[in-house]
């Protein structure tokens, strides 16, 4: 994926996290040869060769400031990143978003049929705890199911799925900006806090360290569904690979909508810099999350 700067720290890590995902999904997911081949191709279509993987670099990021091993944290990466896959399989089929084009290509139910694209999301949800739950991820199986809890919640109708219901009622809605925030953190922000948790999880960070790393994860959470926001406003969708300005047409609340693209912009803005604020206790080993905070804010795709 060409991205603004690729040789500079942040380029770098996406592109060798995207490169190790995509292998750790291409060995997770041997096409069968009985009729289940399409329902894993049509989770490989969604898994590989797509999406900036920014879930995966914060969850590796902030495992390895903590002594994990790399292939550990790149399965629970793994993980994380197969929820979020499902989560825009089943956002593009047509009784939601209705979208044709995700990362640059078909999405999965036009090139693969909808039913198909049903149970691809289901599978890949599924795959998301069976990786977690196998002893390579942790040998230890209180991380194993802290890890398991943690991505549960995240994904369920306390996080992403309950967001996803906001957002549904959030066309044509007079919501106001507390209601979208709080839509917005349940949406976005709750797989992103996820990331940062699981890393501190696999990282072993006791409860009480890990407050600046949720505060900087609430902060970037919210700033990245900002810029998800202007980019559908303003953005080019050959960049983003995918249909762009459509909020607006559905008459939806979006940050976009309540504060005028300048307003949303400062904002994603200061939340960029708070996030960064967050991680002053550590030193160079947090400069790939202050980075990512500050991509986060400026993205195009
Ligand atoms: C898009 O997420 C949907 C939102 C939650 C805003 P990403 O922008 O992380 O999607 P990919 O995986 O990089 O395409
Ligand atoms: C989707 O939000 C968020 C989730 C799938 C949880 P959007 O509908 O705004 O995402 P895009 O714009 O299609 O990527
Ligand atoms: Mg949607
Ligand atoms: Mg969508
Ligand atoms: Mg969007």
């Amino acid at each position: 994926m060409g991205l603004v700067l690729a040789d500079d720290l942040l380029g770098r890590g996406l592109q060798r996290i995207q490169r190790e995902v995509d292998e750790a999904f291409d060995g997770f997911l041997p096409v069968p040869e009985d009729a289940r081949a399409a329902l894993v191709k049509a989770m490989r279509h969604a898994v590989i060769g797509g999406g900036k993987r920014v879930r995966p670099l914060l969850l590796v990021t902030v495992a390895q400031m903590y002594g994990v091993a790399r292939e550990a944290a790149i399965r629970a990466a793994c993980a994380i990143e197969a929820i979020h896959a499902y989560s825009l399989v089943h956002d593009d089929l047509p009784c939601m978003d209705n979208d044709d084009l995700r990362h640059g290509k078909p999405t999965v139910h036009r090139a693969f049929g909808e039913a198909v694209a049903v149970l691809a999301g289901d599978a890949l949800h599924a795959l998301a705890f069976e990786l977690l739950a196998e002893t390579n991820t942790s040998a230890d199986p209180f991380v194993r199911a802290e890890l398991i809890g943690c991505l549960a919640t995240a994904s369920g109708h306390k996080g992403m799925a309950g967001g996803q219901m906001m957002d549904l009622a959030a066309d044509g809605a007079q919501f106001d900006l507390h209601t979208v925030t709080r839509l917005q953190q349940l949406k976005t922000g709750a797989l992103l806090g996820a990331a940062v948790e699981m890393g501190a999880i696999l990282g072993r960070v006791p409860e009480e360290g890990r407050g600046p790393l949720r505060a900087y994860a609430r902060d970037i959470g919210l700033a990245f569904q900002i810029a998800d926001d202007l980019l559908d406003h303003e953005g080019d969708e050959a960049a983003a690979g995918k249909a762009l300005r459509k909020d607006a047409a559905q008459g939806k609340a979006t940050f976009v909508s309540l504060m005028g693209p300048e307003g949303a912009r400062a904002q994603a803005q200061a939340l960029g810099e708070q996030a960064v604020g967050h991680l002053a206790s550590h030193g160079a080993e947090a400069e790939l999350l202050r980075a990512l905070a500050r991509f986060v804010v400026e993205r195009d795709r």
